[in-house]
């Protein structure tokens, strides 16, 4: 019994180990195959190779502050955002990630949905409507297309090829996007039904409006966390290169 059990053990731990094998440096397929099982088995984070808990995942307060000219006037704060969804995502296609660390690298990646919860302060106007309330917010993107650029540089370091994170940048594509403020003008639920529906109807222009300060939030915190993972693990490592 002892034996059995000592036999079941051991055969967990090696398929664990061999869920992420190396790859050769370049080779896409293979990369992809790991970024997708890092996601789907590693969310809770290893700090065996500097990965931070992707779900949910925290990031920065993110501040809005666009002026009375701008269709959305408003001063939005979303605080402790936490985002989820990171489990859910798989790689489509990389680019780069060959022998030498150095350049431009390429990561597409997809999910059915990212959801960002957070508590929200807004106030202003939203293309014509008065906005203000305090409380939950949850925003949606619905099937996001997210392209991560990362430029880097290598460094030598006993013997072992690092790699230096200078630039992470990401763009996405959405199918759509929805948002839920809670507690909209101190709880009139009338009011807030009726700014949550029009939010959601004109969402392609508060989309335009807001994707650029979330997008930097998101690419903050990734950025912040792919740095980790290169710092903690030589490239070499990682790669046969
Ligand atoms: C957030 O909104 C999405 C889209 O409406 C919904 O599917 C999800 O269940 C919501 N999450 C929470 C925690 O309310």
């Amino acid at each position: 019994m002892r034996a059995q059990e000592d036999f079941f053990l051991n055969v967990v731990v090696i398929k664990d180990a061999d869920d992420i094998k190396p790859c050769v440096a370049g080779d896409d397929k293979c990369i992809i195959e790991n970024i997708n099982t890092v996601l789907a088995k590693k969310y809770e984070g290893d700090e065996s190779f500097g990965l931070p808990k992707l779900e949910p995942f925290k990031m920065d307060d993110i501040i809005i502050s666009q002026d009375s000219t701008s269709p959305l006037a408003i001063h939005l704060t979303l605080r402790n955002p936490l985002g989820y969804g990171a489990k859910d995502l798989t790689t489509r296609k990389v680019k780069g990630f060959g022998k030498n660390p150095d350049g431009r690298h390429e990561i597409i990646i997809a999910a059915p949905a990212l959801t960002l919860l957070s508590d929200y302060k807004i106030d202003g106007k939203v293309l014509i409507l008065p906005i203000q309330g305090e409380g939950k917010a949850n925003i949606t993107l619905v099937q996001p297309v997210i392209r991560i650029r990362i430029d880097a540089t290598s460094r030598n370091e006993n013997g072992n090829t690092f790699m230096d994170i200078k630039e992470f940048r990401i763009e996405c594509k959405v199918k759509r996007m929805i948002m839920q403020f809670d507690n909209l003008f101190n709880g009139d639920k009338a009011l807030g039904d009726n700014i949550n529906s029009f939010l959601n109807e004109n969402w392609q222009e508060i989309y335009a409006e807001l994707k650029v300060p979330f997008y930097d939030a998101i690419a903050k915190a990734m950025n912040a966390a792919a740095k980790q993972v290169f710092k903690t693990i030589p490239y070499n490592e990682i790669f046969q290169i």
